[in-house]
C-alpha cells in the first residue's frame, strides 16, 4: 500500500524539499500552505495541494477530512510550517504574540490531535514536529518565536511518550539556522519592530548576527534528509538536531546556570564579526537590500513589515 504523508509548509523551504524526497519514494503527499499558486512546484511534482492556515482550526479539520476521505489513511504528519515573530517580548503587539503560538504551537498540536486516532487505531503512525535551536537557546528579540519552539518542544516530549505505546512514534527534528532566507527576513523584522525604541541597539546586534548566522546554516536539504529518517527510519531517532552547535546548545544550556548562558549570549552579540564565509557577500547584501527598503518605505510613510509596535497604557 502506498504509504500517506501530510506535510505542512510544503510551499518553501525545508517543507517543499520533504515533499520532494517522499514523492520520489513513491508516497502519496498531501502538501499544505496558505496559497495554491505557493503549492504549484510541489503539485506539479504529483503532490496533492491543500490550502491551509495553521491559524484555523476549522480549515486544519477539513483538511485532515478530506485526506482520510481520499486515501482513508494519514501515516506520517509533518509538523514543519511555521514563522518566526522577531522583536523584543514588549514590543510585539498582543495580537501577534497570539497568532505566533496559535500557528507554530496550536495548529501543529490540532493537526496531532485530528491524526493520532487513526494511527493509534491502526497501530503505527509518525508524527514529525520541526522545532529549532531556539527551543534550547533563547536570543534577546526572538521571545515569542522562542516561545513557540520550545513549547512545540514540549509537546513533542509529552507526546512522544502518551503515542509509543500505540505503536505512534513522535519525532523531534531540531534544525539550527537553515538557508532557506530566514536570518534576512529575521534581521529585517528585528530591525523594523525594534528599530528606534528601547531596544534599537541590541536589535541592531541581533540583526547583524542573523544576517552573519547565513553563511553557517544547513542547506534546507540536509534539515529535509533529517525529516525524511524521522518519517521513514525503522527505527527513529527521537530528536534528529541538524546543524553546527545544536547537539550542543541543548545538552549544554540545561546543565549551565542562567548568568552563565546569558553571558554567552552577550559576548556573542557584543564580539567581533565571526570569520567571513561563503554566505557573507549574500548577507551584506540583503542587509543593503533591508536598509534600502526600509528607507524607501520610510520615505513614502508606510510600513515594510507588517507589523505595529505594542503600545505602552499611557
Ligand atoms: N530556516 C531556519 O533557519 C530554521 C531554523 C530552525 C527551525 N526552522 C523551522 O523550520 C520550519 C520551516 O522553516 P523554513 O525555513 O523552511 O521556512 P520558510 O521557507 O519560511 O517556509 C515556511 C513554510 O510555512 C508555511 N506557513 C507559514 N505560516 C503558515 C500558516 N499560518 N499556515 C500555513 N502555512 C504556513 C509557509 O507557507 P505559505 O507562506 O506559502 O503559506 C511555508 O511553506 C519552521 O517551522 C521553522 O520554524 C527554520
Amino acid at each position: 500500500m502506498t504509504p500517506v504523508a501530510l506535510v505542512t509548509g510544503a510551499s518553501a523551504g525545508i517543507g517543499a524539499v520533504v515533499v520532494r524526497l517522499l514523492l520520489e519514494r513513491g508516497w502519496t503527499v498531501y502538501a499544505v500552505a496558505r496559497s495554491a499558486a505557493r503549492l504549484e512546484a510541489a503539485t506539479s511534482r504529483g503532490a496533492r495541494g491543500i490550502v491551509v492556515d495553521l491559524g484555523d482550526e476549522r480549515s486544519l479539520e477539513v483538511a485532515v477530512r478530506r485526506v482520510l476521505a481520499e486515501a482513508s489513511r494519514i501515516d506520517v504528519l509533518v509538523n514543519n510550517a511555521g514563522y518566526g515573530e522577531q522583536g523584543a517580548v514588549e514590543d510585539v503587539p498582543a495580537a501577534a504574540a497570539r497568532r505566533q503560538l496559535e500557528v507554530n504551537v496550536l495548529g501543529a498540536a490540532r493537526l496531532a490531535q485530528l491524526v493520532l486516532p487513526g494511527m493509534r487505531e491502526r497501530g503505527r503512525g509518525r508524527i514529525v514536529n520541526v522545532t529549532s535551536v531556539v527551543a534550547d537557546l533563547h536570543l534577546p528579540l526572538g521571545g515569542w518565536y522562542g516561545a513557540s519552539k520550545a513549547a512545540l518542544g514540549a509537546l513533542t516530549d509529552s507526546l512522544r511518550q502518551e503515542a509509543r505505546p500505540y505503536g505512534v512514534r513522535v519525532v523531534d527534528v531540531r534544525p539550527g539556522p537553515v538557508s532557506t532566507g530566514w536570518q534576512e527576513r529575521e534581521a529585517e523584522a528585528v530591525r523594523w519592530v525594534s528599530a528606534g525604541g528601547g531596544y534599537s541597539g541590541v536589535a541592531d546586534r541581533v540583526a547583524a548576527r542573523a544576517l552573519e548566522r547565513g553563511s553557517a546554516s544547513s542547506t534546507p536539504e540536509r534539515v529535509a534528509r533529517a525529516v525524511l529518517a524521522a518519517a521513514t527510519s525503522p527505527r527513529p531517532r527521537d530528536r534528529y538536531f541538524v546543524g553546527r552547535g545544536v547537539r550542543l546548545a541543548h545538552s549544554a544550556l540545561r546543565l549551565l546556570p542562567a548568568a552563565a548562558g546569558d553571558a554567552l549570549v552577550r559576548a556573542y552579540l557584543a564580539g567581533p564579526p565571526a570569520r567571513p564565509g561563503p554566505g557573507d557577500a549574500a548577507g551584506r547584501r540583503a542587509g543593503d537590500k533591508v536598509a534600502e527598503r526600509r528607507a524607501g518605505a520610510e520615505a513614502a510613510g508606510r510600513a515594510t513589515f507588517p507589523l505595529r509596535r505594542a503600545a505602552p497604557i499611557r
